[in-house]
């Protein structure tokens, strides 16, 4: 099959190509498409072969469930039942936007989709070509992250297709996409609610909107990697590149002096190192012979989220075997990003 390529402006999108894109869709075909955390690859959520396809592609565990985007609020209903207060004042604030709730499904709600959970994900993206294509299909989307299973996810076009080119349709491309990491999902069937995966949205602006929320940032051990378990997202050894990573932890003059260490006693043994760091740490490591991926100051953490996926990737690209990266804030953006390189880690310092 040859992905077809739909080149599109990602805030006025040109309505005939998202017209051809909607088609496929409606044709159970898998098409790729910008949301504004990451590229999902998509298929017509009322189409039992078409959401199995997305499981082939990817290479996905069939217990992994899948995220139901919707074109707008309104439509929840049609997936979800018995919605808390709480989930329609979450709703209000943050859709569309890079928040997945978790609630009781409707039951006509596929089984692949969940993974025979009796609860569904959704959330309504906030990116005019992702909103674009769910109107103009007129479907529920699923829509995984377009990364073969395991892999770093997709922040531009290119990444989706050194995934998947030829498994499927086509893609939207409309350049990078802003936040840079997937979507908070919250599980609100049970009280408090539960932070599953953080993302776009931080801890913060939920706590400050609905009070406490939990969120335990635990990691299944690598042993377990398949066992069934609340939310398969939680899975250690997660969003992985090529290349070992090994991620530096504790105060940060601290973790910079381990770092900067076994950088310079490795350097010597031949291997091809990488190192993923902040402008502000960059200048540590100058005189070593390092692959270096700057991520931006780490006072601005929506930059950083941005570049983090690319940032592995391009490490990939360029032939590294070891990947040294220091854990930054935990605050906003910081959780997810701190969640992310904790679950690309083969190994943590601390
Ligand atoms: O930002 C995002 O959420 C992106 C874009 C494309 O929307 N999508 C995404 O999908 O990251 P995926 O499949 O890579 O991650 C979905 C996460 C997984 O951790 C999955 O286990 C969890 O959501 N999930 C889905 N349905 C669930 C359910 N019923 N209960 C608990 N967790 C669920
Ligand atoms: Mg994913």
């Amino acid at each position: 099959m040859k992905t077809k390529v739909w080149r599109v402006d990602p805030n006025i999108p040109d309505p005939r190509l998202l017209a051809e894109a909607a088609q496929a869709i409606l044709e159970g075909k898998l098409v790729a498409f910008p949301t504004e955390t990451v590229y999902g690859l998509g298929a017509n959520a009322l189409d039992r072969q078409a959401v199995q396809r997305v499981f082939v592609a990817k290479g996905r565990p069939a217990q992994d469930p899948l995220i139901v985007h919707l074109a707008s609020a309104e439509l929840l209903s049609q997936v979800a039942r018995d919605i808390p207060p709480l989930a329609e004042r979450l709703v209000k604030q943050f859709w569309p936007g890079p928040l997945t709730l978790v609630l009781w499904k409707q039951p006509h709600v596929l089984d692949e989709i969940t993974a025979g959970l009796p609860t569904v994900a959704v959330r309504v993206p906030a990116h005019p070509v992702a909103l674009g294509l769910l109107q103009v299909s007129g479907v529920p989307i699923v829509a995984p992250s377009a990364n073969r299973f395991g892999h770093v996810s997709p922040t531009t076009a290119q990444h989706v297709l050194e995934d998947l080119e030829g498994l499927i349709e086509g893609i939207l491309d409309a350049g990078p996409t802003p936040v840079g990491v997937e979507s908070t999902v919250l599980d609100v069937t049970g009280s408090p609610p539960q932070v599953l995966r953080p993302g776009g949205i931080s801890l913060e602006a939920l706590q400050s909107l609905i009070g406490p929320v939990v969120y335990s940032a635990r990691f299944a051990e690598a042993g377990d990697q398949l066992a069934p378990q609340r939310s398969p997202g939680l899975l250690a050894k997660h969003y992985a590149p090529r290349a070992e990573l090994w991620l530096f932890l504790g105060g940060k003059e601290q973790a910079l002096g381990k770092m900067r260490e076994t950088a310079e006693r490795l350097s010597s043994t031949g291997r091809r190192l990488g190192l993923l760091v902040s402008e502000e740490d960059r200048g540590l490591f100058s005189d070593l012979p390092l692959v270096v991926y700057s991520l931006g100051s780490e006072r601005q953490l929506d930059k950083v989220a941005q570049r983090l996926y690319a940032g592995l990737r391009s490490l990939d690209r360029r032939g590294v075997e070891l990947i040294f990266a220091r854990e930054m804030a935990t605050e906003g953006l910081g959780w997810a990003i701190c969640d992310r390189l904790r679950r690309a880690a083969s190994r943590v310092v601390e």
